[in-house]
C-alpha cells in the first residue's frame, strides 16, 4: 500500500498534534523544527510543553517511524503536502508578528515539489495567504497556497484533531484543496472548502465570536452582581435556547491563552487598517481586561476591603485547566494586584509552578493544594482543574486561619462549602453565607481589618 506522504513545519502545539495525528493514521510524516532545544525534546519523545496524552503518542510514532523528526527541510521535497504551524505571536500592538511565517512560506517553497502544496495552518490576518502567494509565484507558480485553520484547543487537542467539528480548506485550485482534504479523511469530518481569505476569517471569526460570547455572559455577570441575580441561572435559561447554546456562556475571569485575546485583536485590526472600526471587539477586549481586576477588587472587599497583610492562598495559575501555558493567564494579574495592595499571597498549580516562577517571583509557590490553603486567610479558586473540585473541603476548613472562598469560575460546590462554615463569592452571583444550623451565630463573617493588621 502506498501511504501518503507529508511535511508540517513547526514542532508547537499546533504542528506536533497535527503531525502526530496524521502520522497515526498512517501517513508518512515529516516534521520539521528550526529550535535546537526543542527539536532534541522532540527527537527524545518529548513534547516540549503540556498536552494530555501527547508524550505518549508522540513516542509511538517515532518507534513506528510514521513520524520523523528533524531540521532539515530539504525531505519536504518528497512531500505533496506540507503545512504551516510557526508561531504567530502578539507584537507589541497586540496582532501577529508574522515573521516567522513570511520566513517559513518561503523556505518551503524552495523545495516542495512541483505542484505541491503549501497549506498555512499557522492564525493569520484575512488576506495573507493571498498576498504570501503571490509574493511566492514571482519565483515559483507551480504550487499551490492554501488556508486550512486549525481549531484545537489546548488541553484537548488530540481529541480535536481527530475528531474536529469540521476541516476548512480555503484555496483556488480544486485539485490541490482535495489533496488537503483528504489527508483528514480518518477523521469524517465534513470539509468547508472557502476562498483562502473566507477560511482565515472562519478561523478569527470563530475565535472572536466565542470570546464575544464570553465577554457578553461576564457583562451580564457584573449586572448580576448589581441586581442581585445568579448569572450560572440566567446563563442555562439563555443557553437553552437552541439558537444560542450554553457553550462558553461560563461566566469568570475572562479568557486567556495565546489565541482569543490575539485574535480579537487581529480581526479588530483587520477592520481599523482598511478604515473600519469595530466596536463590537473593541468592547469584548476591554470587558475581558476588566474582569480580573474586578475579581481582584472583589477579594478586597470580602476582606474588610483590604487584603493588606492577610495571606491568601490561590488555587491554579494557568489560563484554563490541561494546560501549563501562563499567557495572558487572569490568574497572573490577580495575584500581582493582591501583592501590590500588601497581601502575602501563596499559589498553586498541578502543572504550571515550575513556568511561573520566573512570572511572579514575589508569590510563595507550592505543589500541594493543602499546603497551599494553610493559615490562609481567605482562598481564591483562579482555574477549574477538575482536581480542586474533588478536594477534601472539610480538610481545608481545618487547615485555613480564614473561611471566606472566592470562587473566580463559579464551579464549588456552595451548598457543601456554606455547611461547612464558609461565606463564599462568585462571578454574578449573591454571596453565600455559612448554613451551620445552630454554630450559625458563632460563625464570623470574615477577618476584620483590625485583625487582619494584628497579624
Ligand atoms: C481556543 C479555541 O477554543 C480553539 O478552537 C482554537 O483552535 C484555539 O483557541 C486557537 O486559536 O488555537 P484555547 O485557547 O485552547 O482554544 O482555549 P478555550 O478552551 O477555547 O478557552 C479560552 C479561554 O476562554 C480560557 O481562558 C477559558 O477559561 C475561557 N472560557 C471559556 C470562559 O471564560 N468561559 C467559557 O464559558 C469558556
Amino acid at each position: 500500500m502506498q501511504h501518503k506522504r507529508v511535511g508540517v513545519i513547526g514542532g508547537g502545539p499546533v504542528g506536533l498534534v497535527t503531525a502526530t495525528i496524521l502520522a497515526s493514521w498512517g501517513t508518512r510524516t515529516a516534521l520539521i523544527e528550526w529550535d535546537d532545544r526543542r527539536l532534541r525534546a522532540l527527537e527524545a519523545g518529548k513534547a516540549p510543553f503540556f498536552e494530555p496524552g501527547l508524550d505518549e503518542l508522540l513516542k509511538e510514532e517515532l518507534e513506528k517511524e510514521f513520524l520523523v523528526v528533524g531540521g532539515d527541510l530539504s525531505v519536504l521535497s518528497a512531500s505533496p503536502v506540507t503545512f504551516i504551524c510557526v508561531g504567530t505571536p502578539p507584537g507589541p500592538d497586540g496582532t501577529p508578528d508574522l515573521g516567522d511565517l513570511e520566513r517559513a512560506t518561503a523556505d518551503a517553497a524552495e523545495v516542495v515539489p512541483e505542484q505541491g502544496v503549501v497549506a498555512i495552518k499557522s492564525t493569520v490576518p484575512p488576506g495573507t495567504t493571498s498576498r504570501l502567494n503571490a509574493k511566492i509565484a514571482e519565483s515559483r507558480h507551480d504550487i499551490f497556497f492554501v488556508s486550512c485553520p486549525e481549531f484545537l484547543r489546548e488541553g484537548e487537542a488530540l481529541h480535536d484533531m481527530r475528531s474536529p467539528s469540521r476541516v476548512v480548506v480555503g484555496g483556488t485550485d480544486p485539485q490541490a484543496n482535495k489533496r488537503v482534504a483528504d489527508l483528514f479523511a480518518p477523521s469524517e469530518a465534513p470539509v468547508i472548502f472557502t476562498s483562502p481569505t473566507g477560511a482565515e476569517l472562519i478561523k478569527y471569526g470563530s475565535n472572536a465570536f466565542l470570546a464575544t460570547k464570553i465577554s457578553f455572559v461576564n457583562e451580564l455577570a457584573n449586572l448580576c452582581d448589581l441586581v442581585g441575580a445568579d448569572v450560572t441561572e440566567v446563563a442555562n435559561g439563555i443557553g437553552a435556547d437552541p439558537r444560542i447554546g450554553r457553550a462558553f456562556l461560563n461566566a469568570g475571569l475572562g479568557f486567556g491563552g495565546s489565541c482569543f485575546p490575539k485574535d480579537v485583536r487581529g480581526l479588530e485590526e483587520a477592520g481599523t487598517t482598511r478604515g473600519y472600526t469595530s466596536w463590537l471587539l473593541k468592547a469584548c477586549t476591554d470587558i475581558n481586561a476588566q474582569q480580573r481586576y474586578r475579581f481582584a477588587a472583589k477579594i478586597r472587599s470580602a476582606l474588610s476591603g483590604s487584603v493588606a497583610g492577610s495571606r491568601i492562598a490561590v488555587l491554579g495559575l494557568s489560563f484554563k485547566p490541561g494546560t501549563d501555558d501562563l499567557r495572558q493567564a487572569p490568574a497572573l494579574d490577580i495575584v500581582r494586584s493582591l501583592r501590590r495592595d500588601g497581601a502575602r499571597v501563596v499559589a498553586t498549580d498541578p502543572v504550571a509552578i515550575l513556568a511561573a516562577a520566573s512570572l511572579i517571583p514575589e508569590v510563595e509557590l507550592v505543589p500541594d493544594p493543602y499546603e497551599c490553603v494553610r493559615d490562609a486567610d481567605a482562598l481564591v479558586l483562579a482555574t477549574e482543574w477538575p482536581e480542586y473540585l474533588a478536594l477534601d473541603w472539610a480538610r481545608i476548613r481545618d487547615l485555613m486561619r480564614g473561611n471566606v472562598i472566592l470562587d473566580g469560575r463559579n464551579v464549588l460546590d456552595r451548598k457543601l462549602l456554606s455547611s461547612l462554615g464558609f461565606w463564599c463569592y462568585g462571578i454574578g452571583r449573591p454571596v453565600v453565607a455559612p448554613n451551620l444550623g445552630d454554630e450559625q451565630d458563632r460563625i464570623p463573617h470574615v477577618a476584620t481589618q483590625q485583625s487582619a493588621e494584628s497579624r
